[in-house]
């Protein structure tokens, strides 16, 4: 008797799947195929609109990286080959005023969900979403994989533990490990708190009329700054390789919070000194001024490179705000 043969479809879990990048790695790997599974933490109230589109197509699993039960359970449960931690306390103004937290979640969380896979299944290929922030006040320029860390912020902190524990993890139980050091990438999912959505959405108020300025903290401050979609794309090429090796992911340029909030408002036509006021607020206590990478080995050996380019990103995010206010 002949049987038909159904081909199983690769699993993915993806921890931060309510989070921006979450959201466009799940819409990824689905359009490559993949049956995806994501983490979510229990909370008072839904928050998956940025999943909302692809709810029906994915499976959500409740755990916490504070937890590493949940985690040993979940990944019992959906049997990944790959699993991508996304998941962190990820806005570095709360890192000052929540550091053990930050540190409990962004850092020790790495290692739980690394034990959970050592524990259940240690074939399965980790991705940590590592940062630029590690860079922090930079001892080199463009940074690359080779660059020594200098964090200045608790979160940073954290993400070199989390960095370096699955550098240890790689080499001390042989897990296919890698971390990806993503430099700044942004899109219309971006959450409001964070500067470039701050200002896209601020730019968008201000031409509507509901409101009359946008305060922020340091203008002068330099990233590079790409779009989160071609970034998950990376995170995905990185953990096909059969080697297990760290990539820096970045478009290498560079543009100040000023040059910023001048392309956002000349999209509306407006002058963006008649609204921007700066707030001391919005002053961090240590500041990351300048941040530029160099992705040429992920260029060289995965063939990925940033499509989007600062413009086009820029109007993208503030086209969205404006279609967001006025259907
Ligand atoms: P995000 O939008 O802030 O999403 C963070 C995600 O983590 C959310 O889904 C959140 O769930 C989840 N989370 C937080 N604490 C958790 C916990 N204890 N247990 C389980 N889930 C938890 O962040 P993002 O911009 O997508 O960034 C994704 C990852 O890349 C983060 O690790 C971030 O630090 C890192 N990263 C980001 C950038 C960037 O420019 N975007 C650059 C470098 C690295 P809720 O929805 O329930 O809050
Ligand atoms: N959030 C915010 N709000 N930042 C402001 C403001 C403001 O009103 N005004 C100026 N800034 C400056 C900050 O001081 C910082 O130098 C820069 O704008 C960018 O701030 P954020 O957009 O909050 O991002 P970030 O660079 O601190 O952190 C993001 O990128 C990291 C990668 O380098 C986050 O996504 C991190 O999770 C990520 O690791």
């Amino acid at each position: 008797m002949q049987r038909v043969g159904i081909v199983a479809k690769t699993r993915a879990l993806i921890t931060g799947i309510t989070g921006q990048d979450g959201s466009y790695l799940a819409e990824f790997l689905l359009s490559q195929g993949y049956e995806v599974f994501g983490m979510i933490r229990r909370s008072s109230t839904v928050n998956f609109e940025r999943i909302a589109h692809i709810q029906d197509k994915i499976s959500l699993v409740t755990g916490d990286l504070l937890d590493e039960v949940s985690m040993i359970n979940l990944l019992r449960q959906s049997r990944p080959r790959e699993v991508y931690n996304l998941a962190a306390q990820s806005f570095v103004q709360t890192s000052w005023s929540q550091p053990v937290f930050t540190g409990e979640t962004t850092a020790l969380g790495v290692t739980r969900l690394l034990d959970a896979i050592r524990i259940v299944d240690p074939e399965i290929r980790f991705y940590q979403a590592s940062s630029s922030e590690m860079f922090g006040r930079v001892l080199e320029v463009p940074q690359t994989e080779k660059t020594p860390f200098y964090p200045r912020s608790p979160y940073g902190v954290a993400k070199v533990y989390g960095h370096w524990i699955t550098v240890n993890y790689r080499e001390s139980h042989g897990v296919h490990a890698i971390s990806g050091i993503l430099f700044n990438h942004e899109s219309p999912r971006r959450g409001l708190e964070f500067v470039t959505r701050k200002i896209s959405n601020g730019v968008a108020r201000i031409k509507m009329g509901l409101d009359s300025t946008l305060s922020l903290g340091n203008l002068d401050a330099q990233r590079d700054w790409g779009f989160a979609g071609d970034y998950v794309k990376a995170m995905w090429m990185m953990l096909q390789k059969d080697t297990a090796e760290d990539y820096v992911i970045a478009t290498g340029e560079t543009h100040s919070v000023r040059e910023f909030c001048e392309v956002a408002f000349s999209v509306v036509g407006l002058d963006w000194k008649k609204y921007v006021v700066v707030d001391e607020a919005f002053m961090r206590p240590a500041e990351v001024d300048f941040l530029v990478g160099d992705s040429g080995k992920a260029q060289r050996a995965l063939g990925w490179k940033a499509e989007v380019e600062f413009p086009s990103l820029v109007e993208m995010m503030v086209r969205n705000d404006l279609e967001c206010l006025h259907p």
